[in-house]
């Protein structure tokens, strides 16, 4: 791309600023300035107003597989879901490309050490919760990772530094995920060097265009995988490849499975599984009602009372089928380090403005089925978001020391 070429499509989209240092650059820096913009799709930007738009569909309850029918049929549901995974036909999907920012450390989330008197990396007890199902069933399960661009080569390397903690190194697959450009409140691209548009990952919802656009759909072809679980980085208790929720899944002949758990308030702070239109949706905690958040069920329990914990089964042909469709990008606040206008380079201590992600809750609504399956949350909830408080290393190494693990 020409800078002509260059400036125009700038002037399309109101971000000329972003060639504010051209003319001081070398021409080796001018032409990864000119490749960028020319990669970089600037309408998202544009369309996200569309996608935050008010919600009109009429939100119902949603039936939820509960612990009391899982209990009576576990042992049929866990064989179910060990003949799948004995027989190659599921795979594992780790979603750590995120930028892990309310931890505020400089390395990628699953290098953080939890371990107290000995080194207990969260990467390292994904891998061991997985562990315990390749043991039960007899076999491996293809581990997928998504990273970004941003904390990729760091991510590969501790894995390998660390012989990824025994697990079989040929079924561990990395691929990283697509970056969008980060703005101000105004819309306008913050730059994060004078030849380089500041960018973040472009949320978690992305993740099986980005497998694809990797390649590694030929993997999951190849080993005739048809269900995928994706699971967070954060979350140091949950079961990954659980054969019971597999199974159950299976049953109920579902394209989709989203692990739940009971909401420990009526107005906690996450995605509860509903119906909308009755299609099975997530309706976010500050769209749900006072009215919602008090209707009752038949018996009597709160209606809307499961939250998502982002553990969720995929059909593979069902993600085929929506690899190609457009999905909403939402528009979240963070800290955006960048240059001023004399190139000095700026690290927020606040947040600064606007990254756009997509979110794998759009994603099971895009599903023709799906089933709310619930675990117990003191027994695989255990969320790291922040260093201390809330949903932090600190609540999460109590919540582990509970499940008699050793830190
Ligand atoms: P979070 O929503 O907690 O975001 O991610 P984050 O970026 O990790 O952390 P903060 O908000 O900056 O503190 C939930 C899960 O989705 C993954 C994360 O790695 C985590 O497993 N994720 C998030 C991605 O894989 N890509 C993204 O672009 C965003």
């Amino acid at each position: 791309m020409t800078e002509k070429e260059a400036r125009e499509k700038l002037e399309k989209y109101g971000q000329v600023q972003v060639l504010r240092f051209f003319d001081s650059l070398s021409p080796k820096e001018q032409q990864e300035l000119l490749a960028q913009i020319s990669e970089t799709d600037f309408s998202v930007l544009t369309e996200t107003s569309n996608a935050e738009k008010k919600d009109e569909r009429v939100i119902t309850p949603i039936k939820v597989m509960q612990l009391p029918e899982i209990e009576k049929k576990r042992d049929v549901l866990e064989e179910k879901g060990l003949d799948a995974i004995r027989k190659g036909k599921r795979g594992a999907v780790l979603l750590a490309g995120g930028m892990g920012t309310r931890l505020g450390s400089e390395d990628p989330k699953g290098m953080y050490d939890i371990g107290l008197t000995k080194p207990v990396y969260i990467f390292q007890r994904l891998i061991e919760n997985l562990q315990d199902v390749v043991k039960k069933a007899g076999c491996p399960v293809h581990l997928f990772v998504m990273t970004s661009e941003k904390n990729h080569d760091k991510t590969v390397s501790f894995f390998e530094q660390k012989d990824f903690f025994g697990y079989p190194g040929d079924h561990v697959h990395f691929f990283k995920q697509e970056m969008v450009p980060a703005t101000d409140y105004d819309g306008k691209v913050y730059m994060e060097a004078k030849n380089r548009i500041a960018t973040s990952p472009n949320g978690n919802g992305g993740w099986f265009s980005s497998l694809d656009a990797a390649g590694l759909t030929d993997v999951v072809d190849k080993e005739g995988i048809d269900y995928l679980n994706i699971f967070a980085v954060d979350n140091v208790l949950q079961r990954i490849a659980d054969p019971v929720f597999f199974g159950a899944v299976l049953e109920s002949g579902s394209e989709c499975g989203s692990k739940v758990v009971k909401k420990n308030a009526r107005d906690e702070a996450v995605g509860v599984m509903c119906l909308k239109d009755g299609h099975p949706s997530i309706v976010e905690y500050y769209e749900l009602t006072d009215e919602l958040m008090d209707e009752k069920d038949e018996n009597g329990d709160p209606a809307y009372n499961f939250g998502v914990i982002l553990n969720y089964l995929f059909s593979v042909k069902a993600l085929r089928r929506i690899v190609n469709d457009r999905m909403p990008l939402h528009v979240v606040e963070k800290k955006i380090p960048h240059i001023d206008e004399n190139g000095e380079l700026i690290k927020p201590e606040k947040p600064n403005g606007h990254k756009y992600e997509k979110l794998v809750l759009d994603m099971v609504e895009m599903m023709d089925s799906g089933v709310p399956f619930e675990v117990v949350r003191e027994k695989e909830f255990a969320p790291i978001k922040n260093r201390t408080g809330k949903d932090s290393v600190e609540s999460a190494r109590e919540l582990l020391k509970l499940n008699g693990y050793e830190l």
